[in-house]
C-alpha cells in the first residue's frame, strides 16, 4: 500500500486502521472516482492475464515476466481504490470487503507475492514451472479474493 488513488492521506488512514472502524468514509465524488479507477486496474490486470497466456503458449519467458511484473505493480495499489463509501453504484464489490478489511488486504498481499514469484520463475523460462506458478497466482491471488469479496455477475 504505497500509493493512493488521490493522495497519501487515504493510505495513511488505512494504515492507521481507521478504515476498519468505518471512520474514514470519503465523499461520494471521491468514492465514484475510486470505483472507476479500481475497475480500470482490474481490467488492465485481466488483459495482462491474457498476455501471460500468450507468452506461455509461445514458451516466451520474457513476455511472461513483463506481464507478471505489470500485475505485480498494479496489485500494490488495489486496496487504495476501495475507500469506505465506495460500495455504491455499479459495482460488484461486496460489503464484506470493509467488514473484513484485514482479510481483504491479506489476500491482496498474496497476489503481490505470487505475481512477484511468477516474474522470478519466468526468468528461467521453464514452461511447466511458469504454467504452475501462473495457476497458483490465479487461484490464490485472483480467485481467493473474487470468491469472498466480489458478487456474481
Ligand atoms: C484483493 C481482492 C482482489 C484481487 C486480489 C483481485 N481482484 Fe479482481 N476484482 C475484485 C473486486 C472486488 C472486483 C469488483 C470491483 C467493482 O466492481 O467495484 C474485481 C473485478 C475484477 C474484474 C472486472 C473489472 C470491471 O471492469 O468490472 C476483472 C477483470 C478482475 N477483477 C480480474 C482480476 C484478476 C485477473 C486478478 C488476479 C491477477 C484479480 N482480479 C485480483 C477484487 C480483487
Amino acid at each position: 500500500m504505497t500509493m493512493s488513488w488521490k493522495s497519501g492521506a487515504l493510505g495513511a488512514l488505512i494504515a492507521a486502521g481507521a478504515v476498519a472502524t468505518g471512520a474514514a468514509a470519503v465523499s461520494a465524488a471521491d468514492a465514484a472516482l475510486a470505483l472507476k479507477q479500481r475497475q480500470a486496474v482490474m481490467s488492465s490486470i485481466g488483459a495482462h492475464m491474457g498476455g501471460i497466456k500468450g507468452g506461455l503458449a509461445a514458451g516466451n519467458g520474457e513476455v511472461v515476466e513483463a506481464h507478471a511484473k505489470a500485475i505485480n505493480g498494479l496489485a500494490t495499489v488495489i486496496p487504495s481504490f476501495f475507500p469506505p463509501g465506495s460500495d455504491k453504484g455499479k459495482t460488484r464489490a461486496k460489503p464484506e470487503i470493509w467488514q473484513k478489511w484485514s482479510e481483504f488486504e491479506a489476500v491482496n498481499a498474496k497476489l503481490v507475492e505470487e505475481s512477484g514469484k511468477l516474474a522470478e520463475v519466468a526468468k528461467g523460462g521453464d514452461k511447466a514451472a511458469m504454467a504452475a506458478q501462473f495457476g497458483k497466482m490465479g487461484k490464490e491471488g485472483c480467485g481467493a479474493c473474487h470468491k469472498p469479496f466480489r458478487t456474481e455477475k
